[in-house]
Order: structure tokens, then sequence, then C-alpha cells
């Protein structure tokens, strides 16, 4: 039996077991055959969830950058490593080999290294989804460095803070980025940003849609000439297993945004041995996975995880509604892709256009379809069973967290049987529990908790960076000795899981993990406000949608509410990014209060949801008579 590849149910509850009987072993077993170690490790594991500390492959060292493609070139060097689809589709696909990949990853190092970027140094990548993302990525890691990818419709404050926040002294970016028939003005937005940023003394710019552009000088450089000039050959830094790889900002909901930091070793062997199973991954697969790399998915499932296993990754910069609704269906057609992973967001928004965008393309080369990012509604389930798999492609719901660094909870394709909207099982090595409100373990099935995992997997982050204190109060205090997710999920009579939701006060809109807190303190900014409240609400394409309540100072009342909920999402959108545009307002008197002063969101989220039916105790509130006031308002 291999540990490796699981091929049938029967075969992963064997595996399954075996991996909780003794994890040491079976993650030993599984990092020793099948990649490439500078050094052999002296400890598995070492853990103590009080710290909370972890560590994995303790003593070994290596370099990702050697596994994901040094290792390939005997035997996979003229293999297409990275299929780039630019947003046009009239300009021509580039197909990047194992070799090219190497020669421009070796450059890219290079260059880096020339810029004074040394092991452990900071690096911030604000880039569109151009083959320069995957290649920068990449190259940090080839020297050691730390990458910090921001996602590039992040607004310039959101990505100062980034910046700050983990000191990086580089930033790379474009003169600019497509967005459908868009384009956006990247390097604009750096500016800006690097006006509160001393700590940058270098930003590296490639040239993507040729505009025209302010080069500071001293500190901006034009990528390509120094590209040109680099060497080919950069020897991988070797680094130690626990040595940070990354870092990678999500949202909280209270505070500015967590800088999860991801080690080296474990997250490797974990993503790897999670997208061969997942996907069920075979040597001459084209694999698509459509998220973003400046996400947690795109880390992990478009650069790390299939790399690490040779596959061809499609990296794809456009959106899928342009030139038309039928852009994913023609690449899946036009590179018979055989693995298609997305978001329930962007299935709803397909579902809603005519099936002909579908039905024009052959798409029998398809083997397994992905979600992740949300729950997925079991209307968009069938939609996406029906049409696009045509009840022959096996669907993955995978349910995991920038904080897993994998996917956690997931089918495995053609052996786990599946059931919309049920993520189902836990891959091998990961032990979730479901938690009552007092903190207690609820056992047996048929039961509903809050989600926590018991045992470390390899590629949980290890800390939030700048603020362990932060980290262990968020992930490790609520339940002793458990990390906890921040979703609440049910476990059925066979033992299936099903994710409810975020149980906190993080909202997700179209995939995007949003906190109120920064949102709130946006609005804030406005001189007419004097407080606010978002909540998430139903939304049919994006799952949620943000409602805020917001109360006005004396000096804003007889403003034009239109007026100033535009200029609130404004705001949002110079702060954040447009992700986090409210979808609907309601200005209001007061927002409902405990005695301790806290907003009770479980009753705006009714309200907002539109659904009064049980709004629970309301008497024990300060200002019980603003219930009344916010239903009358939205004409309940
Ligand atoms: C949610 C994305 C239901 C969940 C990889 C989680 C899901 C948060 C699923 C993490 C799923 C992700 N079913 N909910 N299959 N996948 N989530 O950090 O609430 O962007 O905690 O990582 O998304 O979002 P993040």
């Amino acid at each position: 039996m291999s540990n490796y590849h699981i091929k049938h149910l029967e075969e992963y509850w064997q595996v399954y077991r075996n991996s909780v009987r003794n994890p040491e072993n079976f993650w030993e077993e599984i990092a020793e055959e099948h990649f490439l170690w500078r050094k052999k490790w002296t400890n598995v594991l070492s853990w103590d969830f009080a710290k909370p500390e972890v560590k994995w492959f303790e003593g070994a060292e290596l370099n990702i950058t050697e596994n994901c493609i040094d290792r390939h070139l005997a035997t996979r060097g003229d293999k297409t490593a990275i299929l780039f689809e630019p947003n046009n589709p009239d300009e021509e696909t580039l197909h990047i080999t194992y070799k090219e990949l190497h020669e421009r990853v070796s450059k890219f190092a290079n260059v880096l290294k020339s810029q004074g970027v040394e092991k452990g140094d900071r690096v911030c990548i604000y880039l569109p989804m151009i083959p320069e993302l995957a290649v920068s990525v990449l190259a940090c890691a080839r020297i050691g460095a730390v990458h910090s990818v921001v996602f590039a419709g992040f607004s310039s404050t959101a990505l100062a803070t980034r910046i700050n926040d983990c000191d990086c002294k580089m930033v790379i970016c474009t003169d600019g980025s497509y967005r459908g028939n868009k384009t956006i003005d990247l390097k604009g937005i750096v500016d800006e940003a690097l006006k509160s940023c001393e700590g940058v003394s270098t930003v590296l710019v490639a040239k993507r849609i040729n505009s025209e552009i302010v080069m500071q000088d001293g500190r901006d450089k034009w990528l390509q000439p120094l590209l040109d000039k680099a060497d080919t050959v950069c020897k991988a830094t070797i680094v130690k297993a626990e040595d940070p790889l990354f870092i990678l900002y999500t949202s909280g909901s209270t505070g500015k945004p967590k800088g999860m930091v991801h080690t080296t070793a474990g997250y490797m062997v974990y993503t790897a041995y999670t997208f061969k199973n997942v996907f069920q991954y075979r040597e001459s697969d084209v694999y698509w996975c459509t998220a973003d790399i400046g996400w947690i998915t795109g880390h992990s499932y478009i650069v790390y995880g299939p790399l690490a296993n040779g596959a061809t990754t499609v990296m794809f910069e456009g959106v899928p509604s342009y030139p038309d609704y039928g852009r994913f269906w023609e690449i899946v057609e036009k590179h018979k892709v055989t693995q298609f992973y997305t978001a329930p967001t962007a299935i709803r928004a397909l579902a809603k256009e005519n099936l002909d965008y579908v039905n024009k393309y052959d798409l029998s080369s398809l083997k397994v379809l992905g979600t992740v990012g949300e729950p997925i509604n079991e209307e968009a389930w069938h939609w996406y069973n029906d049409n696009v798999g045509k009840k022959n492609s096996p669907i993955v719901d995978t349910w995991w967290q920038t904080e897993t660094g994998g996917i956690m909870i997931s089918p495995i394709p053609y052996s786990t049987p599946t059931i919309p909207t049920y993520a189902t099982l836990p891959l091998p090595g990961i032990q979730p529990a479901l938690m009552d409100e007092n903190g207690n373990e609820i056992k047996g099935n048929q039961v509903e908790g809050r989600l926590c995992i018991k045992f470390p997997w390899p590629s949980m982050a290890r800390t939030i960076y700048g603020n362990h204190g932060r980290y262990r109060d968020t992930y490790f205090s609520a339940y002793k000795n458990n990390y906890f997710t921040g979703d609440g999920a049910l476990r059925d009579a066979v033992g299936y899981y099903r994710i409810t939701g975020r149980v906190d006060d993080v909202i997700i809109v179209s995939g995007h993990n949003l906190g109120t807190a920064p949102i709130e303190d946006a609005i804030n900014e406005h001189p007419a406000v004097a407080e606010s409240a978002i909540v998430g609400f139903p939304h049919d394409i994006k799952g949620n949608a943000l409602c805020g309540y917001i109360t006005l100072k004396e000096t804003g009342e007889g403003r034009n509410h239109d007026n100033l909920s535009k200029e609130i999402n404004q705001l949002i959108t110079d702060r954040i990014g447009p992700i986090a545009k409210l979808d609907s307002v309601q200005f209001t008197n007061g927002l409902p209060k405990t005695r301790s002063g806290k907003i009770m969101r479980r009753i705006l989220r009714k309200i907002a949801s539109k659904d009064i039916s049980n709004l629970g105790d309301t008497s024990t509130l300060l200002n019980p008579e603003v219930v009344n006031e916010l239903i009358e308002q939205a004409g309940l």
C-alpha cells in the first residue's frame, strides 16, 4: 500500500487510520520518499498547542525550488511547467517548460541578490497574474527570502499596511495590469502606498501594459534590463525546515490583517501530498486553478503543490466574463484541462448566463472539478456537476484556510462518494473535532459545533508575523489544546463534514475574507459618521454581500443619503479595495447594543437578511427601541 496516492475508499480509510494512529511515521515516510533533502531531519514533530509551538522535520535542510524545479529537469525538462493564458485571447499562450522556468527563476533570483535582497529579507510582490508573479515567488524561495504577495486588487492603503507590517525592503510590481477590457494603474497604487513606507529602498517594475509611468530615481528599476544581464545559474540557498517561506495576510475579525507565517518543509510536503490526492493528479494532466496567486489557493495549488509534483499548471491572467462568459470553457477546451479548480462565486456568476457559453465547448478532457473559498450552495453544485462535469467528473468541495496552508477536508475523487454541500472527510493526517459553546468536544455523529483541529499537520501557519500573542489568542485559546478554525460545521450520520460558515465577524464576500473592523474603521473616517456596524447578508452571486448600519453625527444629519453612501464606498475602496464595498447602507438613529456596549451584530444580521422571525430576547439590550426602528426602516 502506498500512502502517497490513494485510489479507492477502503484505501483511504486504511491510510487515514494509519495517519492518525501514527502521524509521525506517516509523514516521515511521505517526506522520505517523495522529496529532495539536503540534510535529513532529526525529529519529525515536536508540538505544544499551549505555547503554541509546532515544528516539523526539525534538523532537515532543503530548498523548495530544488523540489519544485531542479529535480524535474532530468525527466521533465521539456515538459510545460507553467501554461500562461493571457487576458486577451488574441495574445499568444505561453508554455514555460521546467528548463525555462529554471532559467527564469535563477535569473530573477540573481537580480534580487544584486539588489541587496538576502536570506530572511521580506519582499512584497504586488503583481497581476503574469508569469513574473510565479517566477518572483520562486526566486525569493530560491535565495531564502520571504515573499509576501499582496493581491493586486488591494488599495494603496491596504498595500502600505502590509508592506510596513512585515518590513519589506523591496516591492515588485508592473507598470499596470489588464482586467477584462480595463487596465489598472498598479504602479500608481504602489507610488501612493510607498509615500508611507520608509523601509522600501527598491521597486522592480515589470512591463505589462506599456503605459507611461513615473520612475522614481534611485528607487524604481525596470526589471527586464536587469534580467537581461543576470546569470542563468543561481545556486539554491539551503534553508532549515522551519525557516519562513512566506507571509500571507488574511483578515481577522478585529484589528489589522494578520500576516500568517508559513515555513518551508512541512508546507512543501503537505501541499504536494494533498495536490496529488485531491486532484488525483497523473503525469500527463493539465491542471488549472483559477485563483489568484495573491491568495493562499494560488500559493499552494497554482505554484508549490503542482510544481512539487512536476505538473503542468495553468496561470490565467483574465476574468471569466471576458471577452464573454465562455472564456473558462474555451480555455478548458483549448488546453484539454483535466482538473479545474474554482470558487463557488464564479460558478454562481456563470450559472446565471446562457448555457450556450458552456455547451459550445468540448469539456470532455475534465476528470476532476474543485471548489474552494466558501460553502457551495446546492444549486451551484448541481449546475457545475451537470453542465461542466456532465455528471462524469467528481466535485471536490475542499475546505481549508490561509492558516492551514493546504486542503484539510475534501473528498478524494473517484474514492469518496460526494454529496452536494459536503466537504466530506478529513484528509489523512487531519483530526477534526466539533466543540460546544462550553469548550467540550461533541463526539459521535449527527452533531453540529465549532470546528477545531486536534493535532498538528505539516502545513499549518506557525505564527502571525510580529505578534505571536495574537496567534495564540486567535487560534489556540478558545479551545484548550485545539486549533480553532473560526468556522462552524456539522457531522452527519456517516461522519461527513459540512461547513456551515464563519462563527466570528469575518464575512466571506465572493470568496474573499473580509473582517468587519477595518471596514468599519474606514467608514468611521467619514466626518459625518458617528458609528457603524457591518454585517453580511445572503447574495445570489457573491454568497454574502455587505450591509452597513451607520449612525450620523449631528453635522451629518440632513445630508443626502445617496451622496453619503457613495462617499463612504469611495472611502472603503481607498482604504481596502473595491471588494469591500457595501451593497446596502442603512442610516439609523442607533445601533442595538448590549449593556456592556457591544453591538449586537446577530440582530443586524437578521434584519439585513430580511429574516426577523427569531430575533431572540431583545429586552436585555441597552436600547431595545432601536430594533423596531430598524425593522420598520427596512420595510419588514
Ligand atoms: C471558508 C481559502 C465552506 C471558511 C482556502 C474558511 C469554506 C475560509 C470552504 C478561509 C469550503 C473555504 N466550504 N467554507 N469548501 N473553503 N471556506 O483563508 O470559512 O481565504 O475559514 O482560505 O473560507 O478562507 P481563506
